[in-house]
């Protein structure tokens, strides 16, 4: 055993209760003991109905359900029969019982000065965030935007993504978030893919001193449908953010100038529970992302309360004290989409925004952002955790951190000396560490500890959240012995599942509920690898598709392999992934070239910039192998767990190599137990 994997076992092996909330600076733990936590959760495992119809009584209904939940797998109505708006719950609602002026959103913004100060913040109370979503609701429906048309936006992180967010839901109009780091290729496949009429963006946004242009982006992608012969898209509507050159074509609209003219009364539209609130691409097994369907009411409650006991959500008015809630993540992810803007709202606790990079102009940005705003609940993905261990301890230390209640991650697993340090450096040895385990078709944190209740351990997200059948079984849905790994799956519904994938049912079927099932019953499977322990926490062990996480950011193998081999260069690609220091998992390719193509330096740039135009940035490999031949099982698939093992380092080469290895030569060597 390395040096290293003794010290994570001995990580796991400890156990962090949670401390009295005055240790932290907290009021109070809303959910204040592990019989507290059980006692709610066999609750709402055993009456789910009641359970769930007592938290949807604190939303805004314009007409109450008529049934709790109508569950005909895989289909789940939940609240049918409701009349609600997320909008009005997250905006209206608090103008209406009379905290306008308390602060929704705190943004800031880049260019920092050189010490790291904001020049670009904003603070938008819950009555201008309602002034400027009705306006621009308007605006959406004076370019004949109307319910069930899907509007796509393709911004930075700037207040104005969630104010297009939440327009789009109060007219009932499904928005479409595609993050700011996807090239044109990717925004032509999805707004085609959602047949959408319309594009929100920015003329550009702001990242590490430099110009994201995400407007020409747009026109790029726009220019591709053109020439595929599909393109639906009528408007392009553009907030106008770093004053950057771009282009007026025929489709585009002037944010600016349409908010000028736009009335601020809009109503909010009266919209069923199951009508569709958003659709988000994901990557899955194949080639194609998918778009996974949410509807309102189910959505809206389950973010709500996940948001309110995992990160002790606590207003003013109820001894919170001035809480602010940070969440790093991009709006064009599913953790944006629940936990800075539809979870949080309806809290009523500030949801800060940033724009620009972590380590930009200097690696201490977040901990300043942290002192600045007395940031107390703080969320981030492990992959920024690494990164910030390398980048040193000065930077948190020369920072007051000492408001910090509870620190969160999401997105992948962390590993235990990441935890330890977050708890120690960030966290002053005391805050707790909530580890969220959940996916964009799970809507919300379906495991996770709640922070004044669950002991934790570092590595594990711990147990399941309120009205989360959550087991590890096999395909036939025999659950796993103590340690013993399997699948994880979820044997009853919960509000705020997919409803589907876009225009693909036959997809949502194969994927989610085919894999297992118990008595003729599909339990839904989220396609991860787990364990429980003796104390019954889960334990993430990786992805059993072909789905590899980079930096917390969801690929598919097989998106990388086809940009691959649309690139002239390449005959055939596989794609794997590989340990990676900071990413957790990096991306590995094995690319046969095509004749009169040598592989070397130079095509490696080539084939790295090809993919970033393709998908983006962040589907650029790590590392790029020219190989003669890929290795194959005798029935022609690709042994990709040779592959593994290879970019692993695990497996030597000894075979000579001149310019190209030949690594069908390595598959005979291997055991063919692939087959
Ligand atoms: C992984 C992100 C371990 C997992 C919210 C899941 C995690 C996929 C964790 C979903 C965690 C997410 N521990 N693994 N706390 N959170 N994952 O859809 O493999 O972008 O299936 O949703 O990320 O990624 P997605």
């Amino acid at each position: 055993m390395s040096k290293n994997s003794i010290e994570s076992t001995l990580h796991e092996n400890r156990i962090f209760n949670p401390p009295a909330p005055s240790e932290v600076g907290a009021s109070e733990w809303l959910i204040s003991s592990l019989d507290q936590y059980q006692e709610m959760y066999d609750r709402s495992i055993a009456d789910p109905e009641s359970f769930w119809s007592g938290v949807a009584e604190d939303f805004h209904w314009f007409k109450k359900w008529d049934s709790v939940l109508e569950w005909n797998a895989p289909e789940a109505k939940w609240f049918n029969g409701g009349k609600t708006n997320v909008c009005y719950n997250c905006v209206d609602r608090q103008v209406d019982n009379g905290y306008g002026d308390e602060p929704a959103i705190i943004w800031e913004g880049e260019p920092v000065d050189d010490s790291g100060a904001p020049l670009d913040q904003r603070t938008l109370t819950y009555k201008d965030l309602q002034t400027e979503v009705t306006k621009l609701a308007n605006v959406l429906k004076s370019k004949g935007i109307k319910k069930g048309d899907i509007v796509t936006i393709y911004m930075g992180m700037v207040p104005e993504l969630a104010i297009a967010m939440l327009a789009c839901a109060r007219i009932g109009a499904p928005h479409s978030v595609i993050f700011g780091g996807f090239s044109a290729q990717a925004i032509a496949d999805r707004v085609g893919d959602a047949n959408s009429k319309m594009i929100i963006t920015c003329d550009g946004s702001w990242r590490r001193g430099k110009v994201v242009p995400l407007k020409n982006n747009v026109d790029e992608a726009i220019q591709l449908m053109k020439d595929n012969g599909n393109q639906p898209v009528e408007h392009v509507l553009c907030f106008g953010r770093c004053h950057n050159d771009i282009k007026w074509g025929e489709l585009d609209r002037c944010w600016n100038e349409e908010m000028e003219k736009a009335s601020d009364e809009c109503p909010c539209e009266e919209l069923d529970s199951e009508d569709m609130l958003f659709l988000l691409y994901t990557s899955g097994s194949t080639g194609k992302p998918k778009g996974i369907v949410h509807t309102n009411a189910g959505y809206m409650i389950y973010t709500a309360l996940t948001a309110k006991y995992t990160f002790n959500l606590i207003p003013n008015d109820q001894g919170g004290q001035n809480q602010v809630y940070w969440c790093t993540a991009d709006c064009g992810w599913i953790t944006g989409h629940s936990y800075i803007v539809y979870g949080i709202l309806p809290n009523r606790v500030p949801s800060l925004m940033f724009e620009g990079g972590p380590d930009y102009p200097t690696a201490a940005r977040f901990w300043q952002i942290v002192e600045r705003h007395k940031v107390t609940q703080f969320y981030t993905a492990p992959t920024a955790i690494r990164a910030f261990m390398k980048w040193g301890d000065e930077h948190p230390e020369s920072c007051d951190l000492n408001s910090l209640q509870v620190l969160g991650t999401v997105g992948e697993p962390i590993n235990p000396e990441a935890w330890m340090w977050y708890r120690n450096k960030i966290g002053r040895g005391i805050c707790p560490i909530v580890d969220t385990y959940w996916q964009t078709e799970t809507g919300g944190q379906i495991i996770t500890p709640l922070p004044g209740a669950t002991p934790t351990k570092p590595g594990s997200c711990t147990l399941p959240f309120f009205g989360i059948d959550a087991i590890v079984c096999d395909e036939a849905g025999n659950e796993a012995g103590v340690n013993q790994g399997g699948l994880m799956a979820i044997r009853k519904p919960w509000p705020s599942m997919l409803r589907g994938v876009y225009g693909d049912r036959q997809r949502f079927i194969e994927t989610y509920w085919s894999t297992v099932a118990k008595d003729g019953e599909p339990y839904y499977a989220a396609g991860d690898n787990t364990r429980r322990d003796e104390m019954g926490n889960f334990w993430i062990m990786g992805r059993t598709d072909d789905v590899i996480n980079v930096s917390g950011h969801r690929l598919g193998t097989m998106e990388v392999e086809s940009a691959l081999v649309a690139h002239e260069s390449v005959v055939e690609a596989a794609v794997v992934g590989m340990p990676h220091e900071i990413k957790g998992t990096g991306i590995a390719a094995f690319v046969t070239p095509a004749p009169g193509f040598d592989g070397g330096d130079e095509l490696i740039q080539t084939l790295r910039a090809h993919v970033a135009e393709e998908i983006g940035a962040i589907a650029k490999p790590d590392m790029i192998r020219f190989t003669a031949a890929l290795p194959k099982t005798r029935s022609g698939k690709i042994m990709r767990r040779l592959l593994r093992s290879i970019a692993a380092g695990d497996t030597e080469i000894t075979q000579d190599i001149t310019t190209l290895e030949d690594l069908s030569v390595v598959a005979k060597l291997a055991s063919s137990d692939e087959e």
